[in-house]
């Protein structure tokens, strides 16, 4: 068993990546194998300042260690560091069909927000993140429910390549957080939460001050009536305990037990106590990450290294598989 994933230095992460996607990698570093990327190229998909996409890599590198990333005994590297994940993308492309990457949402929604930019590299995003999981042969992939439809076309490669080319590839699996994989909008719980929000009253940043993190609880929506419990017809509480409950490692049941009786004030004050501790805590480790670029440098350094080790590895079986150059990898 090994463990992939990743995230796109293209910003700040917010609590929905946190729970989403990062937090359950530091549960599962404890049991197994994992490589954990830092998806630069992925970035470069929609429009982007060069010096900016390289200090949010080490932003995103410093996130990764504040929230527990073991990198001793694990991969953590930049993935245009090591070419054999643009090198798999391309064969990966001659399984890939057109007519399922059109279908792809991310593809629909990222197409709308920048019509003019509809670029290849934007329509080809799944097959490069299906490049970066197959090159580990990874089985295991921690993400938010929005990355499941990617899940499945990397699923699908895999297969397609096994049975035109012989098993090469372990089909991964998506592995999703039990509640909080689709984290919703504190401002319109119908709609996920996003950094690309309209309004910063959509989502808590991993920067995001004690005062901001504070005013921006007290101004998320709620539903009709006062109790505080979790179900279908409370969405907006709903997303709200999940936060608690994710961020406290406290079960829905507690939570609901404690604030049995009492109204929404004090359940907000409640959450907004216990976001502001996991805040503080995070950016106290995070600030000391990001200030010392030597040591950060040499982690990324020598996770490209090992990484390369596994990918190169890979690729050598997967030219072999298909017939290209003159055999045993040359
Ligand atoms: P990215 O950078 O957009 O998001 C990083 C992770 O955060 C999850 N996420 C959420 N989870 C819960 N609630 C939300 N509101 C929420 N918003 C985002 C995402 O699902 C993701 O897991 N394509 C990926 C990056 C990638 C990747 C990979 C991931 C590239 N290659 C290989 C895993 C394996 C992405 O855009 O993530």
């Amino acid at each position: 068993m090994l463990v992939f994933s990743g995230v796109q230095p293209t910003g700040t992460l917010h609590i929905g990546n946190y729970i989403g996607s990062i937090k359950q990698w530091i549960s599962l570093q404890k049991e197994y194998p994992c490589v954990f990327c830092i998806v630069d190229l992925h970035a470069i998909t929609v429009r982007h300042v060069p010096a900016k996409l390289r200090t949010l890599t080490l932003d995103v590198a410093a996130t990764y260690l504040a929230a527990g990333v073991d990198f001793e005994r694990h991969i953590l590297f930049v993935q245009s560091e090591v070419a054999e994940h643009t090198q798999l993308t391309w064969i990966l492309n001659s399984l890939a069909k057109v007519s399922e990457l059109k279908l792809m949402h991310q593809f629909k929604e990222k197409s709308k927000e920048d019509a003019k930019n509809i670029n290849a590299a934007l329509f080809d995003y799944p097959v490069l993140m299906a490049a970066d999981i197959l090159l580990y042969k990874a089985t295991h992939v921690p993400i938010g429910h929005d990355q499941m439809q990617h899940m499945e076309i990397t699923r699908e490669l895999a297969r397609r390549f096994n049975a035109q080319f012989g098993e090469v590839f372990p089909i991964p699996e998506g592995v999703l957080h039990k509640f909080g994989a689709r984290i919703m909008g504190l401002d319109d719980p119908t709609k996920k939460m996003a950094k690309t929000a309209s309004s910063a009253y959509n989502y808590i940043l991993l920067t995001d001050t004690i005062d901001e993190a504070r005013d921006k609880i007290k101004h998320a929506v709620t539903d009709s009536g006062r109790e505080i419990i979790f179900g279908e017809k409370k969405p907006a509480v709903s997303n709200l305990i999940t936060i608690y409950s994710a961020l406290t490692d406290t079960p829905i049941s507690d939570i609901e037990k404690k604030y049995e009786g009492k109204g929404y004030k004090e359940f907000k004050e409640g959450l907004a106590d216990a976001i502001c501790e996991f805040l503080g805590t995070f950016q106290k480790k995070y600030k000391k990450f990001r200030s010392d670029e030597k040591l950060l440098n040499s982690i990324l350094d020598d996770g490209a290294k090992r990484a390369k080790k596994i990918a190169s590895k890979t690729f050598a079986e997967v030219r072999d598989a298909v017939g290209l150059g003159r055999g045993d990898s040359k």
